[in-house]
């Protein structure tokens, strides 16, 4: 079986069913990552058709905008909730140059365990019950035409739990979205770990499990990629 910079893919799998995320460290120089993360599921396009997504700060994107391209900590969220189809199954994040002297860490709740403070009743209208999402408005500062989509922030998926957050761009429609929202800000608050990626260290995480975020940091030649991986045939 395929390993990833040396670890076995059978273990990553692991601990990303029993954790929602696994940090590998130390990844050689050599490490070709479209083709060992193709092991893990089909590689998406991201906002632009790219494979790769480099998330550095931008220019164009001002420093306090809540968006990967800006220096400030961005709002915990799950990635590509603002389009209809399933969102990429995993993310992986990796690090070329980290902030320094620090900062910018990724920050991640377990979306799955926030889920378990709702009732019966509210899990199943979260299901149910359309939500309006849009994208990032500061996603339009890269040239990324602005989207939006309805769809429930619980979706089932082939047997697995699809959760959507974002305390920014989800629609507060009634209580129980402000909820959703609130309560989810208040959970990832209490219960988030937080990955400083040094270099040459990757991250994957469950995109349909795991809640994220980013610290603020200053040092602007901070420099990571992001691959999204879709769910394995
Ligand atoms: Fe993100």
């Amino acid at each position: 079986m395929a390993d990833i910079a040396g670890i076995a893919l059978k273990q990553i799998l692991g601990s990303l069913e029993q954790h929602g995320y696994r940090h590998i460290e130390h990844v050689p120089d050599s490490f070709d990552y479209i083709s060992a993360l193709s092991a893990i599921g089909p590689l998406m396009t991201q906002y632009q058709g790219d494979l790769i997504r480099e998330v550095q700060p931008n220019p164009a994107v001002p420093d306090d905008a809540n968006s990967a391209a800006s220096t400030s900590a961005a709002t915990p969220h799950t990635e590509f909730y603002e389009f209809p189809d399933i969102p990429p199954r995993y993310v992986a994040l990796w690090c070329i140059r980290p902030a320094l002297p620090d900062g910018g860490a990724t920050t991640l709740a377990d979306g799955y365990r926030f889920l378990a403070e709702f009732t019966t009743d509210e899990r199943s209208r979260l299901f149910d019950e359309i939500r309006d999402w849009r994208s990032r408005p500061t996603l339009a500062a890269e040239g990324i035409a602005p989207t939006s989509c309805r769809t429930p922030a619980l979706v089932r998926h082939h047997g697995r739990l699809v959760m959507r957050f974002s305390t920014r761009d989800l629609h507060r429609d009634g209580e129980l979205t402000s909820a959703y929202i609130d309560r989810g800000q208040e959970f990832f608050n209490a219960h988030h770990i937080a990955v400083r990626l040094e270099q040459r260290s990757l991250l994957i995480w469950d995109n349909w499990r795991m809640i994220h975020a980013r610290t603020a940091f200053d040092d602007r030649r901070r420099h990571l990629r992001r691959i999204l991986i879709g769910e394995a045939a």
